[in-house]
């Protein structure tokens, strides 16, 4: 059930999964960031009270076993990834209002108070299982710490409890010849006294709770299947030595880390609660009228959407508004993989590219599912610069200089077109809406559109034309005037996903970006002076992006050698070639051509041919016939009387549409075509050398 969309502020806590201590945060973890980022800032843009908090997931034998092999004691990994975390985080302009640990005195306490309650209303069993153990770590080993070969195909080095290459599920103490990936040593069998929670005393509650409007009717038909074929109690304890909290009463065992995870949102909550006037209750209490909002992966769905509401419930706590599921990022179509040299490094990108291009980028891709994604780095490139660049900067810096220089930088008293303000105003509830229901592609896409109109308006109006008739002047005032005031408010739509490029232009047009203001246009109001909003992506920084990070990751793969001798960089991304320089030519060559000034003294179309026109060009004594494939991007009558330079000497070419005396020189992509002009007071025939 969504919440209604009242006027009334609503009071939202919102987190997303905590991140493991124990590596760096890398493109895939950064959809779930940016995605709650911009959630969030939407909601405090709109006047709600909203919070945003998470954590480093600071427990477990994968972090304990890290600090050991890095010579550092665990709060020393910790502490320094917490660090790096946080500059990742806010290199992607990712803001919590608090960004905490699982490892602090207020998770400890909020852990021991959850469990205390879940065992006193008598939702804790014990009782002893059989596990592996490795005889020289002294350990238990989990899994996946465990590798042999199959029981079933025989096939080696077959990890945990399922097979790659058959299929066949067993216990890991079935696997032939197991050894531990810590020590190398044989495993034996040990018993140990465990701890469950009695997740099955909680069936019936779960089953409706999963049906309630709280998750993705994809997530909750997933879940129904694991209800109808009955839940099995969870075993929340490990044996020391384990990096985390001491169970109660239970010395030597410690919390699983999935345990004390989830809690961790409540820890972090507290310590801002601690920090400021906020009051923990009026969020986590049983009656609680605020909504709570926990985005996560589609991997961590069980802990979130059956553990965790079942022991908050069982806890007397209130329980999620709604779990949000996103799907797995794949970069160019490849599953992101350490040992494949496809994961690419928050700092990696950072260190090449803008984030807002990323955060825009996943924008676009947002839905509400749980679909994969992919960054795709051709499209990405592409998409970034057609739509920032092309589409929203573009209205900006060609509309200003006419107001800036043209009126002492004061807008118009009037709109100049009143039908196309309100369209564009207009759509403001809807794209709310799309925000509002995670659905950010739809959003970045009613905006685009808007963005199109804009445009087509500004081309339409040429406002660059009428400036050199000084009797228009009003007329271009007012034309660029709505031309910044519609990108006043596209840059109210984008501001949640564009938080840096809105504070230069909230510099530029003198006004802070808010919702409420969109209704009402700038008028007879001062800007300031057009600075570069973003620049366009080249190719140049996609390849060094990946070239730092290949490095990277193959330094990575050196150091962990010795447990994974089978991994490769076989599937590492490979920069995409830049357009080269051709090969070099001496001076001789080069003084063969002959290149000329020459007047365009009439233009026109080439009948059935959608690409050329044909130019008669005048190079003082003599007068050629040139086609020239330029159709797309200019018109014949604006380019009688110009000036430009032609290859002079180019024997004549016979062409379907004709024959062609000579070359006229222009600049040319994907993105436009740029004839070139000599500076004015060159003459028609002079020879450029
Ligand atoms: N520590 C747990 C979460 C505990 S929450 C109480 C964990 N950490 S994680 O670092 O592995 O992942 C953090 C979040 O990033 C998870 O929601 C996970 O789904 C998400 N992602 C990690 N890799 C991802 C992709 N490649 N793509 C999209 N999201 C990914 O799980
Ligand atoms: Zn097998």
């Amino acid at each position: 059930m969504m919440p209604k969309q009242t006027t009334k502020c609503r009071k939202i806590l919102v987190t997303s999964a905590l991140p493991y201590a124990n590596g760096p945060i890398h493109l895939g973890h950064l959809v779930e960031y940016i995605q709650t980022d911009i959630w969030t800032r939407f909601q405090k843009m709109r006047g709600h009270e909203c919070y945003y908090v998470c954590a480093d997931d600071a427990h477990g034998t994968a972090i304990m076993l890290k600090a050991e092999e890095l010579g550092v004691t665990a709060e020393e990994l910790i502490a320094q990834v917490h660090t790096e975390h946080e500059e990742d985080f806010q290199g992607f302009l990712v803001q919590f209002d608090n960004y905490y640990s699982t490892h602090t005195k207020e998770n400890r306490e909020l852990s021991a108070l959850i469990y205390n309650r879940l065992r006193d209303s008598g939702h804790i069993a014990v009782r002893e299982i059989i596990q592996a153990f490795d005889p020289e770590k002294n350990l238990f080993l989990s899994d996946r710490y465990i590798k042999g070969s199959c029981p079933k195909c025989k096939i080696e080095g077959q990890y945990g409890d399922n097979c790659e290459a058959c299929g066949a599920t067993y216990s890991p103490l079935d696997l032939i010849n197991p050894v531990s990936t810590i020590s190398g040593a044989t495993p034996i069998e040990k018993t140990s006294m465990h701890y469950f929670f009695k997740l099955p005393e909680f069936s019936e509650f779960l089953k409706k709770w999963t049906r309630d409007g709280h998750l993705q009717s994809e997530v909750a038909n997933k879940l129904n299947e694991w209800l109808v074929s009955g839940l099995h109690e969870w075993d929340i304890s490990r044996d020391a030595p384990y990096f985390g909290f001491e169970i109660p009463g239970a010395p030597g065992k410690y919390f699983y880390v999935w345990l004390d995870a989830p809690i961790g949102y409540m820890a972090s909550f507290k310590n801002l609660c601690d920090r400021s006037n906020l009051k923990f209750e009026d969020f986590w209490d049983k009656e609680s009228s605020a909504e709570l909002y926990h985005f996560i992966g589609k991997d961590i769905i069980n802990f979130h959407a059956l553990f965790w509401p079942a022991m908050l419930h069982g806890a007397n706590f209130r329980t999620p508004t709604k779990i949000c599921v996103h799907g797995f990022l794949t970069i160019n179509g490849k599953k992101m993989s350490k040992s494949r040299g496809t994961f690419i490094t928050a700092q990696s990108y950072l260190q090449n590219l803008n984030p807002e291009y990323l955060r825009y980028y996943f924008a676009s891709k947002f839905s509400a599912g749980v679909d994969d994604l992919d960054l795709n780095l051709d499209d990405f490139m592409q998409k970034v610069n057609s739509d920032l660049i092309g589409k929203i900067v573009n209205i900006a810096s060609r509309c200003s200089n006419f107001i800036t220089k043209g009126n002492d930088g004061v807008l118009s008293t009037t709109i100049e077109d009143e039908s196309l303000w309100l369209q564009i105003t207009g759509a403001a509830e809807s794209i709310a809406n799309h925000y509002e229901n995670r659905e950010f592609g739809k959003a970045m896409r009613a905006i685009m559109a808007q963005a199109d109109a804009a445009n087509e308006y500004i081309a339409f109006k040429e406002p660059w034309k009428l400036a050199k008739d000084p009797e228009q002047r009003q007329a271009v005032l007012d034309i660029c005037s709505l031309g910044i005031n519609m990108f006043r408010v596209l840059m109210v739509y984008l501001k949640p996903v564009l938080p840096a490029m809105s504070e230069v232009v909230e510099g530029f047009l003198n006004e802070k970006l808010s919702w409420s203001g969109l209704s009402q246009p700038l008028i007879n109001h001062k800007i300031n002076a057009f600075e570069p909003l973003m620049q366009r992506i080249e190719q140049s920084q996609i390849n060094s992006m990946l070239t730092a990070n290949n490095a990277l990751v193959t330094a990575h793969l050196d150091q962990h050698k010795k447990v994974s001798e089978h991994m490769t960089l076989e599937a590492k991304f490979e920069p995409a070639p830049i357009e080269k320089i051709a090969a070099e030519i001496n001076f001789d060559d080069f003084i063969k051509v002959d290149l000329r000034v020459a007047l365009i003294t009439k233009a026109g179309y080439v009948e059935g041919a959608d690409r050329l026109l044909r130019l008669t060009i005048s190079i003082g004594s003599e007068t050629r016939s040139i086609l020239s494939g330029i159709r797309s991007c200019y018109e014949p009558k604006d380019l009688e009387g110009r000036l430009t330079v032609i290859v002079a000497n180019l024997a004549p070419r016979k062409m379907r549409f004709g024959v062609s005396e000579g070359m006229v020189l222009a600049a040319g992509d994907n993105d436009g075509i740029y004839l070139l002009s000599p500076d004015s007071g060159a003459k028609p025939g002079q020879r450029i050398t």
